[in-house]
């Protein structure tokens, strides 16, 4: 893999000539100085220990294409301990496409200045993938249009955090927020509108708080309901995102409603929830990202600002429909997401 070194790093110095002056004719830099040792993404992943795995990183290493051809050597970037210095070479949103469709990189066809889907190998596949998310935001936080840039399709490299995850000596663990006897834990809003029947939690109304607060998470609810209804899951108390369980068309579970700006993120897809059945909404709560997946199908991801912590919440509306709708919960799980080396 290391003998395309030589090649693809003049490619890549071609590459950063033409992001830099935006298309002047491609100038040869200097080969890489520093011999093969300068394309390892060593030095990079010190700080940006997601970039290790993430797509679009491993990708273009592959085929030796490492950071410090796209972003440049950025000495001074790595050595400034006060992290105020920028990397050499960072791209907003509009020079992105230009960039990637540099003629050696992903070259477009016929007159075109940019890439395409319709310059993709598997143009199928881009296809089934742009109707599948159009209108949606993806779990890199970016969503999808005709006029998508790569990124918004391709890795998550342009999340800028690393996401933090369960460090490694902590095993993750999930704790059951149900004990399937009684609301030990929990909190109703009015104590006739909810109660354990059976082994299940049953609502008819209002909300129902859990005692504890938390800030990161990892929730899973297994429910069925009695439909209509208008139910959902707040994730940080009542100002927070909230999960829905609900139809308001075009919208079908699993969209998220956040407080005072409406629906955020939007489930298109009616057929993945089984009215009929159990249904399991998983909820991954981490900073200001909310990530929603119904049955196990990712429905998207939303970033909104908000409580840095606080309870869960079920909630049923009482509003609406003259039918009292009804909510029946069979598990409740959640997992704590701890801050590495913190
Ligand atoms: C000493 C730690 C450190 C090292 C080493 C480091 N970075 Fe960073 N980098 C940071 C921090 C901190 C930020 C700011 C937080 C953020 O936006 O993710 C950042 C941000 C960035 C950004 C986004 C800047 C912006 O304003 O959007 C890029 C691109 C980047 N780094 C590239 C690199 C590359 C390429 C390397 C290796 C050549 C590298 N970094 C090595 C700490 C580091
Ligand atoms: C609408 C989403 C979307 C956009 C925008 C997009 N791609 Fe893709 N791309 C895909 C999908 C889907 C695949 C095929 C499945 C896979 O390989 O993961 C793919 C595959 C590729 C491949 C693998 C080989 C091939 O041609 O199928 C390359 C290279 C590529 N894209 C480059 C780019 C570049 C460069 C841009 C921006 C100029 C871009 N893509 C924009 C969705 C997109
Ligand atoms: C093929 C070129 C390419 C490579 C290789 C590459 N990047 Fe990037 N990087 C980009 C582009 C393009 C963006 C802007 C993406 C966007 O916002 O859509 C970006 C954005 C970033 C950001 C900023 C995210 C933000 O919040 O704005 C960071 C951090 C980053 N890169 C770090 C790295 C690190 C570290 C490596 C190596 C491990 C790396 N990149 C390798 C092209 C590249």
């Amino acid at each position: 893999m290391r003998s395309k070194t030589k090649t693809c790093s003049r490619l890549a110095a071609e590459m950063l000539v033409f992001a830099v002056f935006g298309g002047l004719a491609a100038v040869c830099l200097a080969e890489d100085s520093g011999g093969e040792e300068s394309g390892d993404n060593g030095k990079c992943y010190v700080c940006h220990p997601a970039m290790k795995t993430e797509a679009l990183t491993t990708i273009h290493l592959e085929m030796d294409v490492t950071c410090d051809q796209c972003h440049g050597a950025s000495t001074e970037h790595m050595h400034d301990e006060m992290l105020m210095t920028k990397p050499d070479l960072l791209f907003g949103r509009s020079q992105v496409r230009k960039m990637c469709s540099n003629p050696t990189c992903h070259k477009p066809g016929s007159e075109r200045r940019v890439y395409g889907r319709q310059d993709h190998m598997d143009i199928e596949a881009v296809e089934a993938f742009f109707e599948k998310w159009t209108g949606r935001m993806r779990p890199n936080g970016r969503n999808i249009t005709p006029d998508s840039i790569c990124t918004d399709c391709h890795g998550t490299h342009n999340i800028s955090e690393p996401l933090k995850t369960i460090s490694e000596n902590e095993q993750p663990q999930w704790v059951t927020l149900f004990n399937g006897r009684d609301l030990n834990g929990w909190r109703p809003s009015d104590a006739d509108s909810w109660g354990v029947k059976a082994g299940r939690i049953v609502g008819t109304g209002g909300a129902l708080w859990s005692e504890e607060s938390y800030e990161d998470y990892l929730l899973a609810i297994t429910f069925r309901a009695a439909w209509p209804i208008h139910a959902g899951i707040w994730s940080r108390g009542e100002a927070s995102p909230r999960v829905e369980i609900f139809e308001s068309k075009p919208a079908f579970t699993g969209s998220v409603l956040v407080p005072g700006k409406g629906l955020a993120l939007v489930n298109l897809r009616q057929d993945l929830e089984d009215r009929e059945s159990w249904n399991t909404i998983s909820i991954k709560v981490e900073g200001d990202r909310t990530q929603v997946w119904l049955n196990g199908e990712e429905i998207g991801m939303v970033r909104a600002g908000g409580p840095v912590r606080g309870k869960v919440g079920l909630y049923i509306s009482n509003h609406g429909d003259s039918k009292p709708a009804g909510l029946i919960i069979r598990e409740v799980l959640i997992q704590k997401l701890v801050k590495p080396e913190e």
